[in-house]
């Protein structure tokens, strides 16, 4: 479990996130969803001690996070971050046994290698394991950190976007790698997406935040109302039940306040 109390983060006196207090089951896995700017970074930063929150404590199983020494909660949870960027000149299978080190101290072992091989496999990176990060696509880069993540073999998981760049296909692949984590090795997942139909076809329980506050968290059958997504986004968002799962949906608004061009749709062919 993780649970977070009185958590909150100020820059300069602007207060960006909380204080939020909160739960995270163990097992499973949980989604942050929220506009730009709402604080779920700064959250999932904060669980991960990759930022300093100003008030509050997290603690993740049995350890708390302030009072953990970095070697020790390198082994309990593994962070991606949204932004990865690395100047360096490595390849994917290099990069993917950084995950290793907090295990091996960076001598990896026959049995780290084979955590590496699992991770290139478990996101089809096999055949790209030899290439430079500069010279695969967006996407490949992304599930390359992903695969770095995985490879560190942790009971916390927390993932900023793990999404990113991804296509419909390698979404859904993705999504199905972090479900099997949670189901078979007992994972727990806590993820940011913005995609809300992945986050409740794939959670078991969503967190949903706006403006440095949790707004409403819940099972995805609690979150997924018309009313509460279009609150948290605040955007029009409708709510179908498609093949008995809810579904949201948000295409362009056809109301007359709307409307930016009232004639017939246009066809290339007419323009
Ligand atoms: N270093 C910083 N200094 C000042 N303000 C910051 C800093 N980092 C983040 N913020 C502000 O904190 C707020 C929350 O940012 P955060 O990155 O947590 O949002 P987010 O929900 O992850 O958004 P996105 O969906 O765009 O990734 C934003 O208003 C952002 O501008
Ligand atoms: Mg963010």
């Amino acid at each position: 479990m993780i649970t977070f109390s009185d958590v909150s983060k100020t820059y300069q006196g602007e207060t960006v996130l909380g204080p939020v207090s909160g739960t995270i089951a163990a097992g499973g896995i949980t989604s942050v969803i929220g506009p730009n700017g709402a604080g779920k970074s700064t959250l999932l930063s904060i669980m991960g001690r990759l930022l300093e929150p100003t008030t509050g404590t997290v603690t993740i199983g049995d350890a708390v996070v302030r009072d953990t020494a970095t070697k020790d909660l390198a082994r309990i949870v593994s962070v991606l971050r949204q932004d990865n960027t690395l100047t360096a000149r490595v390849t994917i299978r290099e990069l993917v046994s950084f995950g290793r080190f907090p295990h091996c101290g960076g001598r990896l072992t026959t049995r780290d290698h084979a955590q590496v091989d699992r991770a290139l496999d478990f996101l089809h990176l096999d055949a790209l394991a030899g290439r430079y990060l500069d010279q695969v696509s967006g996407g490949q880069r992304q599930r390359a950190f992903v695969a770095m993540v995985l490879a560190q073999d942790t009971p916390y998981v927390l993932l900023d976007e793990p999404l990113n760049n991804l296509d419909l296909k390698h979404s859904v692949a993705m999504m199905g790698h972090l479900r099997r984590a949670a189901d078979e090795l007992g994972r727990t997942i806590v993820l940011v997406v913005h995609d809300i139909n992945f986050a409740a076809a794939w959670s078991d329980d969503i967190v949903a935040m706006r403006d440095g506050r949790i707004v409403v968290g819940g099972s995805a059958g609690d979150i997924m109302h018309e009313d509460i997504l279009s609150d948290v986004f605040d955007t029009r968002v409708r709510v179908h039940a498609i093949d008995g799962t809810r579904t949201a949906v948000y295409a362009r608004p056809r109301d007359e306040a709307y409307a930016v061009d009232s004639g017939r749709p246009r066809r290339v062919a007419d323009m």
